[in-house]
């Protein structure tokens, strides 16, 4: 027997595990310290009204012989696939049905979609960004190639010439950074990745963020990208799905490589190694679509926008850089007086019980920074906006 040599390339744990031990420690040890998470993105506001609804009369189908289900289809059922493709029509993008297929969260699918993919591609992944992508391509042996991002080019890396590249990721809105590609910059890309013959994994989890209209939600809204891109998405920052699980993930029937379509082998893959989202489930995410759970999901991200708002104040007044909170539910800010990203963790957590996450927890051009979420409660934040002020 021989294991994956390669799971010991990755780190210890995942950043997210290694966090919420550290808190857990704290908190044993100091059980007085009323502890503010901000650290991983997880939501704090409840599923909405519509939502809950649906997911109510489905529990009461599933209880009744004549409307019970058992296996569904594993790309979803067609009621959602039709809600997710009106809402791309929405935003100017036509897809057809066999183009949607549901998941259980971007996270997976972004992991599992490597199974698609022969070994020796060059693989691109901005440097910082979610950590999922460079574990899951060291996971599987790959070939990593960092696109530098930093405050000289806002955060967001543009393609370069002179760099071959098979697979590249790009997240935007971005996590950790907040930043956003414009259409022009998308663009870049898009004929990039067309003229290299290459794939763009697009993670769009944080689209319902974006404020600004001008700003691409989709990268199918980019002209050429049916040809060279597959998009994530989730309802977990939508529409609170963290722990009710549910996403998509868009693969374009014009998406060819040497004549085979990718959507075809994907399809192949979920239908032999996932067996769908759950009725109860797909029914709640069909809700969030309907035009009460847009106004509902909405008001949850307007909730959490005003969070971001506080926050920013806070930094202002602080006279600390930062950027994010406009378009995006996180805030990157550099960590005040010349800390690391792990000192400025353990300064925060023990001086004024507040969690953040390290910005180096993304990638070594994450060092000197932190992230902060504006997923919170809204008493919560300004609380820690107080403490962290008064630490300085
Ligand atoms: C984060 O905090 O970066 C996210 O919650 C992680 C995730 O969505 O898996």
């Amino acid at each position: 027997m021989k294991i994956n040599g390669h799971y010991l390339e990755l780190q210890d744990s995942y950043l997210f595990s290694t966090i919420a031990k550290k808190v857990a420690a704290f908190g044993e040890s100091h059980p007085e310290a009323e502890i503010i998470r901000m650290g991983i993105g997880d939501v704090t506001l409840p599923l909405c009204p519509a939502v809950v609804e649906a997911m109510q009369s489905a529990v009461a189908e599933m209880g009744q012989k004549e409307s019970f289900r058992g296996y569904g289809p594993e790309q979803g059922y067609d009621f959602l696939r039709e809600a997710i493709a009106a809402y791309y029509a929405g935003n100017g993008v036509s897809l057809e049905l066999e183009e949607v297929f549901v998941s259980d969260g971007a996270k997976s699918d972004v992991g599992n979609i490597l199974d698609i993919f022969a070994q020796d591609n060059q693989v691109l992944i901005p440097n910082p960004v979610y950590p999922v992508y460079l574990d899951t391509n060291i996971m599987a042996g790959r070939n990593v190639r960092y696109l530098q991002a930093d405050a000289s080019n806002g955060f967001l890396p543009m393609p370069d010439e002179t760099v071959d590249a098979d697979i590249i990721y790009l997240c935007s809105p971005n996590n950790p950074t907040g930043a956003v590609y414009n259409r022009q910059q998308l663009k870049t890309w898009v004929d990039y990745a067309n003229q290299k013959k290459a794939v763009i994994l697009f993670d769009a989890a944080y689209e319902a963020f974006i404020q600004d209209s001008s700003l691409p939600r989709s990268i199918y809204e980019i002209e050429g990208a049916k040809t060279c891109a597959i998009e994530f998405c989730s309802l977990s920052k939508t529409a609170g799905f963290t722990g009710t699980r549910c996403g998509y993930t868009i693969v374009p029937l014009a998406l060819e490589c040497g004549g085979t379509k990718l959507n075809r082998l994907w399809l192949r893959r979920q239908t032999t190694k996932f067996n769908g989202v759950p009725y109860i489930v797909q029914r709640g995410a069909a809700a969030v679509f309907s035009s009460e759970g847009q106004r509902q999901t909405k008001e949850a991200i307007a909730y959490y926008q005003k969070n971001a708002a506080v926050m920013a104040q806070t930094l202002q007044k602080m006279g600390v850089w930062f950027t994010g909170g406009t378009n995006s539910p996180y805030i990157w800010m550099k960590c005040p007086a010349g800390y690391s990203s792990w000192e400025y963790f353990d300064k925060l957590l023990e001086q004024a019980h507040v969690v953040g996450t390290p910005g180096v927890g993304f990638g070594e051009n994450g060092e000197g920074f932190f992230r902060l979420t504006a997923f919170g409660d809204a008493e919560k934040t300004k609380e820690a906006m107080r403490r962290m002020e008064a630490l300085g």
